[in-house]
């Protein structure tokens, strides 16, 4: 199997873009991915003074980031940005200078809201800044999920058909692009 590091950017129980990202692990099993979502909500705000003691939860996600084949981020749109808890961990998966764990690795963009953009403007956000990471973009197909209630079951299945394909071909394409760029 193919492993995928899946980052959340909503800490919240209910969160769309949790469930979103179960739904997604779910789809994409089968297709040879596992996915494996990254606990992020006991991440301490990025401070250059923590390396002197680097706090557990920093080298578990490093080496999450280390041991994965492709990093996903499952991003929420705050503000017309991305949530700092996506920030936080590129920043501390960016350090320190020269050990960075994002550099190459295969990586998608995604986000689901409640709204009509459906995160169009983090997701853009987060594609300009990926590139000072070294990350590997995959390009497209672009998804911009504006999920409605009921979009996800407690199963995480995806109740639309339409959704299913469009999410379908996503991974697909995903899966492509980490055998095409992975080492
Ligand atoms: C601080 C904050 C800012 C938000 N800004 C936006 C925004 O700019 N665009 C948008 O579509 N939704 C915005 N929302 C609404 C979120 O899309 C919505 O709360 C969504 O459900 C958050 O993702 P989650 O369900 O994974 O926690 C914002 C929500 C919060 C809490």
């Amino acid at each position: 199997m193919t492993k995928v590091a899946v980052f959340v950017g909503s800490l919240r129980r209910e969160s769309l873009n949790r469930q979103f990202a179960l739904a997604l692990a779910r789809l994409a099993e089968p297709k040879g991915l596992a996915f494996s979502l990254a606990k992020l909500d006991d991440l301490p705000m990025y401070n250059e003074d923590l390396w002197e003691s680097p706090p557990a939860a920093v080298l578990r996600m490093k080496a999450e980031i280390q041991a994965a084949d492709a990093v996903l981020f499952v991003t929420p749109e705050y503000n017309r940005s991305i949530p700092a808890v996506i920030k936080n961990a590129l920043d501390w998966g960016s350090r320190p200078a020269g050990q960075a764990a994002w550099p190459g690795k295969p990586a998608g963009i995604v986000g689901a809201s409640p709204g009509a953009i459906g995160t169009a403007a983090a997701q853009s956000h987060l594609r300009s800044i990926a590139t000072v990471f070294g990350l590997a973009l995959v390009s497209r197909p672009e998804i911009y999920l504006s999920a409605k209630p009921g979009l996800f079951d407690a199963e995480h299945n995806v109740t639309d058909e339409g959704t299913r394909k469009l999410l379908d071909g996503y991974l697909d394409a995903f899966a492509a692009w980490i055998r095409k760029v992975g080492s």
